[in-house]
C-alpha cells in the first residue's frame, strides 16, 4: 500500500556474537561439506553465541549501540518493539526485560512474533505508533539466539542459523524528503507448518516425549519454503515499488531478508535488479531470522552503500508463513 509516514530512521546498532563458526566444524558432526553448505546457501560462516549470551544480552547490546548513535537516551524512547522467535523467556515480553535492562522508564514493550518477516513488522508497527501520535521516538530491534532451537543432528537446517541482533531507533520528522513510501506485509497460514517447532507450546507442552522426539527444534520443509520465497520476494518487491509510483531501477539497494543466497539472486533477478544494488552478507552471518534485516541494514548505512535522500527496500518473508516490506527514504 502506499504511504506517506513523516518518519527517519536516526541510528542503527548491532550485536554479532564473536564466535565464528565455519562450515568445516559443522561437517565434523553431519555429514555436510564446506562445498556444498556454500554452493546451495551462499554461507561461509556464521556466529553463535557464547554460553550465557542471550536473546536479552544480543538486543541490549544492539539497542544500546543504536541509542549512543542516536545520541539519545533510553528515557527518550515512547516505546519499544523486539521482534523475535527465540525470546528470552516464554513469558514475559523479551521487550519488557530489554525495557528494564536499558533503564527506559515504564514505556510500553512489547514482542513481535513473525519469524524472519519479524522486524519488518515490526518496524512497520512502530511507525503506526509514531503516526498515530501515540509515541514520538521508538526503538525497534530484531534479535535471535536460534543456535537454542537449531537442532545440531540435522543437516538440513543446522547449516543455515546463526545469531544476533540489529537495533534501529525511528522518530517522527518533519523533513519532507525523509519518510516511509509504501509497505506490503501479509500471511499464508495455511503452509503455516512448513517452518515450525513442534513442541513447547499448548499443544505439546514440553515433556519428556517432547524432548526425547527433538520435537522442540525448528523443522523446516525446505523446498517448499524456497519455492514460495523466491516468488513471494519478487512479487512483494514490484509491487511495493508500485505501490509508491517508483520505478525499481529507483531504488538505490534492497535490503533483503539472508536466507539464501540463490533465493536472493533468484528474485532479484526476476525482478529486474543486478546483485549490485543488493546488499548480502548470508556468507558471514547465516540466517539471522528477525536480526537479518537490521544487522543488514546496519552494515548498508556504515558502509555507505546507501545514503540520506536514497530510496531503500526492506524486504523479507518467513515463518507463518509470511512476508513484508518497506520503500523507506531514508
Ligand atoms: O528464513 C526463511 C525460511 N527459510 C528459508 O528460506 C530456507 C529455504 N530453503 C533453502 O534454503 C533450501 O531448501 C535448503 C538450503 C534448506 C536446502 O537446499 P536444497 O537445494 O533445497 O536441497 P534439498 O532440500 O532439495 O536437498 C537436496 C539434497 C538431498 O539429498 P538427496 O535426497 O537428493 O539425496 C538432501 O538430503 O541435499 C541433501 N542435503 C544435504 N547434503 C549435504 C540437505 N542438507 C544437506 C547438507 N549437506 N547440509
Amino acid at each position: 500500500m502506499k504511504l506517506a509516514w513523516p518518519i527517519e530512521l536516526v541510528s542503527t546498532g548491532v550485536c554479532l556474537p564473536d564466535r565464528v563458526v565455519l562450515n568445516d566444524h559443522l561437517a565434523e558432526t553431519v555429514d555436510t561439506s564446506d562445498e556444498w553448505i556454500v554452493q546451495r546457501t551462499g554461507i561461509s560462516q556464521r556466529r553463535w553465541s557464547a554460553e550465557g549470551q542471550s536473546t536479552l544480552a544480543l538486543a541490549t547490546d544492539a539497542s544500546r549501540e543504536a541509542l549512543k548513535a542516536a545520541d539519545a537516551t533510553p528515557q527518550d524512547l515512547d516505546a519499544i518493539v523486539v521482534a523475535t522467535i527465540t525470546p528470552e523467556h516464554p513469558l514475559p515480553a523479551t521487550a519488557t526485560l530489554l525495557q528494564a535492562e536499558l533503564g527506559c522508564g515504564w514505556i510500553p514493550a512489547y514482542d513481535m512474533a513473525a519469524a524472519c518477516s519479524g522486524f519488518v513488522w515490526a518496524l512497520l508497527n512502530a511507525c503506526q505508533h509514531v503516526v498515530c501520535g501515540m509515541a514520538e521516538r521508538v526503538l525497534v530491534v530484531g534479535a535471535e539466539c536460534l543456535t537454542t532451537i537449531t537442532d545440531m543432528q540435522d543437516r538440513a537446517t543446522c547449516i543455515l542459523f546463526g545469531d544476533a541482533a540489529g537495533a534501529v531507533v525511528l522518530r517522527k520528522t518533519d523533513d519532507p524528503d525523509k519518510g516511509i513510501l509504501a509497505a506490503r506485509w501479509g500471511a499464508d497460514g495455511d503452509r503455516g507448518r512448513l517452518i515450525m517447532i513442534p513442541a513447547g507450546g499448548s499443544k505439546h507442552p514440553a515433556s519428556h516425549t517432547t524432548i526425547d522426539e527433538r520435537m522442540h527444534y525448528m523443522k523446516m520443509a525446505g523446498r517448499e519454503v524456497y519455492k514460495f520465497a523466491v516468488t513471494q520476494m519478487e512479487e512483494v518487491i514490484r509491487e511495493t515499488c508500485a505501490d509508491a509510483g517508483v520505478s525499481i531501477d529507483d531504488v538505490k539497494l534492497i535490503v533483503p531478508h539472508q536466507s539464501n543466497l540463490r533465493i536472493i539472486e533468484s528474485a532479484c533477478k526476476r525482478a529486474g535488479l543486478s546483485m549490485e544494488r543488493v546488499l548480502v552478507n548470508i556468507d558471514r552471518y547465516g540466517n539471522t531470522s528477525a536480526a537479518s534485516v537490521p544487522v543488514a541494514l546496519h552494515e548498508a548505512l556504515q558502509s555507505g552503500r546507501c545514503a540520506p535522500g536514497d530510496l531503500v527496500l526492506l524486504v523479507a518473508f518467513g515463518a507463518g508463513l509470511t512476508w513484508g516490506s518497506a520503500l523507506l527514504r531514508i
